[in-house]
């Protein structure tokens, strides 16, 4: 056990049915159908090569994109034939999660096989709005179709998507009431990784804030400053427009407008809130970049051009956090200072990108935007530690007990009477 949660060296999964829940969802290229990376169902092949080592017959369930983004939202088809080139073994995959196709795959499983079974999104149940709408407990998600139907024919459930720890949806809170339950390597060793440098991180610790879904980090910037746990926090991306509109300097209409139409503009006030009450202990931008006929220009806050989106920060900002990550201990990274997907605006994210390079502390990124700039500037082996989880990892740094480690918790602490099917 470690931290109240089974590991897979507390259940005796040998030769058992294990219905094992990653995180595979990637970005999925429209025109091919095939996945831009494969980072994620890399992560998760310890896990899987154990399970089937142990001859276990392996049942995966995984989801693809979401009802909230729906520019990813697909078929999990594509991911079974990149983890079977993985595995090196042939990885059946059914266009079904829990109906007579599903089921009559699982129980024609042998020892050592492995499933995958389509979506589980594609199950109203799992989706993110019916989670945010009806909030159900974990008991009720017990009784949901996907539970009731799949758990009968396993023997033990497995999940291994700290990626996913954050949503508390059937296939990732449910089993655990009524199968006895354990986390995977993958689970295992984000969970411990990040909890551990929670707990006593080298000083000074750094967190560099940036990207444009800012809810999440906002929560996660008052508690790392409340706890102490942040020395300093560098912020840049939407969450430094933020804060400096808090303060009441000009970001630009452009730039309001987006945050406007985010549904960010009350986190002006939080801003303002927390500016107050931890003084010098956040960096802001003191420079800009934006982009004019295709063409980069850098301004001076207070002084851009009238009409202009900012999307960058400027070489100015980007020197000043760089040279803090190179005299930092420890540092943790949750989104890009601009739009580095293009050449004009990338330059704040590849200068801070080459300081986690070259300084000596820890470093921690995560999140998709964030491993996509780690692979763009090939810095993969030079980054400490990549956590496949974004959302997760924010809501974990936020002091929040994730929904599936409570589950799992709950797991731990009962006993299960089962009745296969
Ligand atoms: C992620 O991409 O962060 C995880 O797969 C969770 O996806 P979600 O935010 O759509 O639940």
């Amino acid at each position: 056990m470690r931290f109240g949660i089974k590991t897979l060296d507390d259940v005796d999964v040998r030769g058992k049915t294990v219905l094992c829940r990653i995180d595979i969802n990637q970005p999925v290229d429209r025109k091919t159908g095939c996945l831009k990376d494969t980072t994620r169902i890399k992560a998760c092949l310890p896990t899987l090569r154990e399970l089937i080592d142990k001859r276990c017959r392996l049942v995966l369930l995984a989801h693809q994109g979401s009802d909230i983004e729906y520019k990813n939202f697909y078929s999990t088809e594509p991911h079974a034939t990149v983890l079977a080139e993985c595995l090196g073994q042939d990885v059946t995959f059914v266009e079904d999660v829990c109906g007579p196709t599903a089921r009559a795959a699982i129980t024609a499983l042998r020892d050592g096989e492995v499933l995958l079974l389509d979506n589980v999104r594609f199950i109203s149940e799992e989706q993110t709005l019916f989670e945010l709408k009806l909030k159900l407990t974990h008991a009720q998600q017990a009784e949901t179709l996907v539970v009731r139907k799949l758990a009968p024919l396993a023997d033990l459930y497995v999940c291994d998507a700290f990626a996913a720890a954050h949503r508390d949806q059937p296939s990732l809170c449910g089993f655990e009431q009524v199968l006895p339950s354990a986390m995977g390597r993958l689970f295992e060793e984000e969970f411990c990784v990040i909890s551990g440098l929670m707990e006593s991180p080298e000083r000074p610790c750094v967190f560099v804030l940036g990207g444009a879904k800012i809810g999440d980090a906002f929560m996660m910037l008052q508690t790392v400053l409340k706890g102490g746990i942040a020395d300093q926090v560098l912020a840049g991306g939407l969450v430094g427009e933020v804060l400096l509109w808090a303060l009441g300097e000009d970001i630009g209409e452009p730039a309001r407008a987006f945050i406007r139409k985010q549904g960010y503009e009350e986190l002006v006030d939080d801003g303002r809130e927390i500016l107050a009450s931890y003084p010098g202990k956040i960096l802001l931008p003191v420079d800009f970049g934006f982009v004019k006929d295709g063409v980069r220009h850098e301004s001076a806050v207070g002084a851009l051009p009238e009409g202009e989106l900012v999307v960058d920060i400027g070489s100015e900002t980007a020197a000043q956090f760089a040279e803090t990550i190179r005299a930092a201990k420890t540092v943790f990274v949750n989104g890009p200072m601009g739009v580095f997907e293009q050449a004009e605006s990338e330059q704040g994210t590849q200068v801070l990108w080459e300081a986690l390079g070259d300084t000596s502390a820890y470093t921690v990124i995560g999140g998709g935007d964030s491993i996509a700039a780690t692979n763009k500037y090939g810095m993969g082996d030079a980054i400490s530690y990549i956590c496949t989880g974004g959302g997760a990892l924010i809501r974990f740094l936020s002091g929040e007990e994730l929904p599936v480690v409570k589950a799992l918790r709950h797991g731990a602490s009962i006993a299960h009477n089962l009745t296969r099917a």
